[in-house]
């Protein structure tokens, strides 16, 4: 039997997608509150980050938000405090394997387990053909994307396993499905975090702990707007569209197999197998 995770609703969970295909053959029901769930967002001071930690809060989760600018993460703070919420902030590079296992001994040590890792920071080396990549942003794009998935695995795939309950969510991107030309960098580091999403969810197979990948298409977040300009960012999906299946998917409420994923566009939320 896969592990899955799926909610208490699921005829509501049906109406709230324009457009959901359940590939995954079996869904074992599992319930998962999201109140009182200690979760690290990362690249939580905007866009998609932004909107998971402002939506995971608002169902009652204790997040921790983390990026590199402390100006932005106090504003999400200030936001989700706003509501009620619980945010802490902690500035941290994502890319650098002392300062991911730093944050997380901070966020263990103060609340004692991390249930769940929502992994959105993310970069991209700009639109443009491979031989224009330069090396400075070729390291940038696979560290950011890739390279921090692995710091943080294998700093909190112990804690959860020892806690036994745990998820790993890495926001990847339809680009982690099907390599996209111009962006061919971005491409391969979001293969790379697929590949470690696959074989982290083997080793973890006999634990209640799983991993799964987010793979949206175009959002409308500065990242886009980097790309190709402001105004044909905008014509894509708002972050809070991931955002509210990053929620379900948590929650349970869209049930997803360890290893497998979520495709997340604007007309279409598919959940894929390993
Ligand atoms: N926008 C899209 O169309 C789209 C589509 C599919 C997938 N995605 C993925 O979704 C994720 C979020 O992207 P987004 O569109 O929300 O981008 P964004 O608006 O540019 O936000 C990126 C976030 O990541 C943080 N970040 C970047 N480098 C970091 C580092 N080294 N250490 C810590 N934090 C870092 C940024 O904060 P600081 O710069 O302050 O650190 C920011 O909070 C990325 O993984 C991206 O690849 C985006």
């Amino acid at each position: 039997m896969k592990k899955t995770h799926s909610g208490p609703n699921q005829s509501s969970r049906l109406n709230s997608v324009s457009k959901l295909t359940l590939d995954a053959p079996e869904h074992s029901p599992r319930i998962m509150s999201l109140d009182g769930l200690v979760t690290i967002v990362t690249g939580g001071g905007r866009g998609i980050g932004r909107a998971v930690a402002c939506t995971l809060a608002s169902e009652g989760a204790r997040v921790v938000a983390c990026s590199r600018t402390k100006e932005e993460l106090a504003r999400t703070a200030e936001t989700i405090n706003d509501l009620g919420g619980t945010c802490e902030t902690i500035c941290a590079d994502v890319s650098n394997p002392s300062q991911v296992a730093d944050l997380v001994k901070q966020v263990q040590e103060k609340h004692s387990r991390i249930d769940v890792l929502v992994h959105c920071a993310g970069y991209t080396a700009p639109y443009g053909p491979l031989e224009e990549v330069s090396l400075e942003d070729y390291e940038n794009t696979m560290d950011t994307n890739a390279g921090s998935l692995f710091y943080f695995a294998r700093s909190l795939v112990p804690i959860m396993r020892s806690q036994e309950r745990g998820m790993i969510v890495a926001m990847s991107s339809g680009a982690g499905l099907r390599g996209h030309a111009r962006l061919g960098v971005y491409s391969m580091s979001k293969f790379a975090v697929q590949g470690l999403i696959q074989a982290l969810a083997g080793e973890l197979e006999d634990s209640p702990v799983s991993c799964i990948a987010i793979n949206p298409g175009g959002v409308a977040t500065k990242m886009l707007e980097d790309l190709f300009g402001k105004e044909e960012a905008q014509k894509n999906q708002p972050p809070e569209a991931v955002a509210n299946v990053v929620k379900q998917v948590v929650s349970g409420e869209i049930p997803v197999p360890s290893g497998g994923g979520v495709v997340v566009r604007r007309d279409e939320v598919r959940v894929y197998e390993r």
